[in-house]
């Protein structure tokens, strides 16, 4: 059986291409990993935050598709200068969105990037021993959805191990 590739718009073939932003900030104020190294399908945001939690420069290293890569990528551009308030409110939706769409078995790996971005904001301020009002204790969309990959990769490669080691 032969498989097509994906049909990607040339918006995300480009950023896949030409990311921005791609690369461990030294210097980062925070940074938070989303998704599984055991997959393959894992992200690591950075964030370097100003004093008045406005977010000078972002990046991140992607180990995932094609389409994380631009979605993350993306993200990273969209919350430059943005106070963590208003970077709180991008939903997944937007950034793919903001890519032109992706196909829909593809959705996930726009949601891992905001996740990632999410997790970042509530490590930035557990660090600081903070709590906004505007930043919800339970967990969002993303953060859920993260969450829930991460546990089903686990409980994946355990089920791996125990096959070969029958
Ligand atoms: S990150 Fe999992 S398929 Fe894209």
């Amino acid at each position: 059986m032969s498989r097509s590739p994906l049909p990607y718009n040339p918006k995300i073939l480009e950023l896949f291409r030409n990311p921005k932003n791609l690369g461990k900030m030294e210097d980062a104020t925070v940074s938070a990993v989303a998704g599984n190294p055991l997959c393959g399908d894992m992200i690591i945001f950075y964030l370097k935050i100003s004093n008045q939690d406005v977010i000078e420069k972002a990046s991140f290293e992607s180990y995932g598709c094609v389409a994380n890569i631009a979605t993350s990528s993306i993200v990273t551009e969209m919350i430059k200068e943005m106070k963590l308030e208003d970077a709180w409110k991008i939903s997944w939706k937007s950034v793919i969105e903001a890519v032109g769409g992706v196909p829909r078995v593809k959705f996930h790996c726009g949601i891992l990037a905001v996740g990632a971005l999410k997790r970042a904001t509530r490590t930035y301020y557990k660090d600081k021993g903070v709590s906004p009002d505007w930043l919800p204790e339970e967990l969002t969309f993303e953060e859920k959805q993260a969450l829930e990959e991460e546990e089903l990769a686990k409980i994946i490669s355990k089920r791996m191990k125990a096959e070969e080691e029958k």
